[in-house]
């Protein structure tokens, strides 16, 4: 049977850009923009975006595009069935744990959407009754569940239709809306009096606060923002059609990441401020801090909506790139049907995610290695895996693989003589740059 690709540039492009704007646009970054020195973060961020990142998200374009296969199998074919299969292997199973955790906070998308839409945070009047509600809903057992289950069963579905119908179609109408909507509250947000001091407190460069940990705090944020180490760019590549420039499309994916965070952090920080709140990180400013805003805002209750169903679309067309990775390898390898293996998936990341789900209520008094679940799975896959991933993503590039086959994929056959001209020095950062960058920046994290 044919394997399924894209329909078009376009297609490709916002499918890529999908997986990359997610959660982590819309509360990560904002935050830790604030928290590691405004502007001054804002540039150790692009440059190591473009210097550090760029090069891991090409490598994982040339492996992908190169082999045509899913994230096992490329590695596996393309180091002629070596060992590197099972880093393969891991980049597999490393977005269906990701995904997991991240379709909890998908229901909570869901949850509080319905809330904007029935009005629900409107005289509120408090910070501490919205703190209430949240810690509510969050620890009660049923309600998160079944939002859980909601999210992941439409990311199930759209996925299952499949590459050009379901991944592609919903991206290609989602991405543009989600851009329109992220950049309408944005430039209301800036018209509240007071708005000044968010901008302030993104923009204002504070060098004092860079060190070792912003440094790492940065990288780790670009990995997750940008869907790097964890097979998901590396498969959507793999339905990337040869002619397109994998320049081209990785600097574009690149650049509309880092358009939507910053975008974001301008519809959110400032209004916060306008409020005279305090802005805090993750669960707590978008869930509670941001409905008490709205709750008090002229013509919150339609921000509301908008900024909700922002989210919730930002999250399924991240969520959706990480469960095709899983999808491609159980299709390719182990010859199920996809509509298949989107149930066996649906249900492993359902139960792993029901037990992420739990460990903020019932279960909140297990601990793994001194974490709640959630914490658990979140802190291994965005600070360890994400990170080995990408590396071995470079090492594998740079040491494994021909530099001719490289060239040769980069170029189009040595058609493309921009990329021709450049691929020096993308070869220094892949083979050098970025795996001493990596190790240097995640051990200073951890000093
Ligand atoms: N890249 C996705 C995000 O930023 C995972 O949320």
């Amino acid at each position: 049977m044919k394997r399924e690709s894209f329909g078009s540039r376009f297609g490709a492009l916002v499918a890529m850009a999908g997986s990359a704007v997610g959660l982590g646009n819309l509360w990560r970054f904002p935050y830790l923009v604030g928290e590691n020195g405004g502007a001054a973060f804002i540039i150790v961020y692009i440059l190591l975006s473009f210097l550090i990142c760029l090069p891991i998200f090409v490598s994982e374009f040339v492996i992908g595009r190169r082999s045509q296969k899913n994230a096992y199998a490329a590695f596996r074919d393309l180091s002629g069935g070596s060992a590197w299969k099972w880093i393969g292997l891991v980049t597999v199973i490393v977005p269906l744990i990701v995904l997991s955790y991240y379709s909890v906070i998908g229901g909570w998308s869901v949850e509080y959407l319905l809330k904007s839409i029935t009005f629900s945070f409107t005289g509120t009047d408090t910070l501490s009754s919205m703190k209430t509600m949240f810690t509510d809903f969050v620890s009660s057992p049923w309600i998160p569940l079944l939002m859980h289950t909601v999210f992941m069963l439409v990311s199930t579905l759209i996925v299952m239709v499949g590459i050009k119908d379901g991944i592609e179609k919903f991206s290609k109408v989602m991405m543009p809306l989600l851009f329109f909507m992220v950049l309408a509250i944005a430039i209301y947000s800036l018209t509240l009096p007071g708005a000044g001091k968010g901008v302030d407190y993104l923009f204002n460069p504070d060098f004092s606060k860079i060190d070792g940990k912003a440094c790492a705090a940065a990288l780790g944020q670009a990995f997750f923002s940008l869907s790097l180490g964890f097979g998901t760019i590396l498969t959507y590549a793999s339905y990337v059609d040869k002619k397109e420039n994998i320049m081209f499309q990785s600097t574009a994916t690149a650049v509309s990441d880092l358009m939507f965070a910053l975008i974001a952090g301008v519809a959110i920080m400032p209004a916060v401020f306008a409020f005279g709140l305090n802005p805090q990180s993750g669960p707590g400013l978008v869930f509670e801090t941001l409905p008490y805003v709205f709750s008090q805002m002229p013509a919150g209750g339609i921000v509301a909506i908008v900024f909700f169903v922002a989210l919730l679309v930002a999250a399924l067309t991240s969520s959706i790139s990480m469960l095709e990775v899983a999808v491609a390898y159980l299709v390719e390898e182990k010859k199920f049907s996809r509509t298949g293996a989107c149930a066996v998936l649906f249900a492993v990341c359902w139960v792993v995610g029901a037990l992420c789900s739990l460990s903020f209520g019932p279960l909140a008094d297990f601990k793994i290695a001194g974490r709640s679940i959630f914490d658990f799975f979140d802190n291994l896959s965005s600070n360890v895996l994400m990170t080995l991933g990408s590396l071995m993503t470079v090492l594998f590039v740079g040491w494994r693989l021909k530099k001719t086959d490289i060239y040769d994929e980069f170029t189009n056959g040595g058609t493309l003589s921009a990329n021709a001209k450049i691929f020096g020095v993308l070869w220094f950062l892949i083979r050098y740059v970025c795996p001493l960058a990596i190790i240097a920046i995640f051990v200073s994290g951890l000093i």
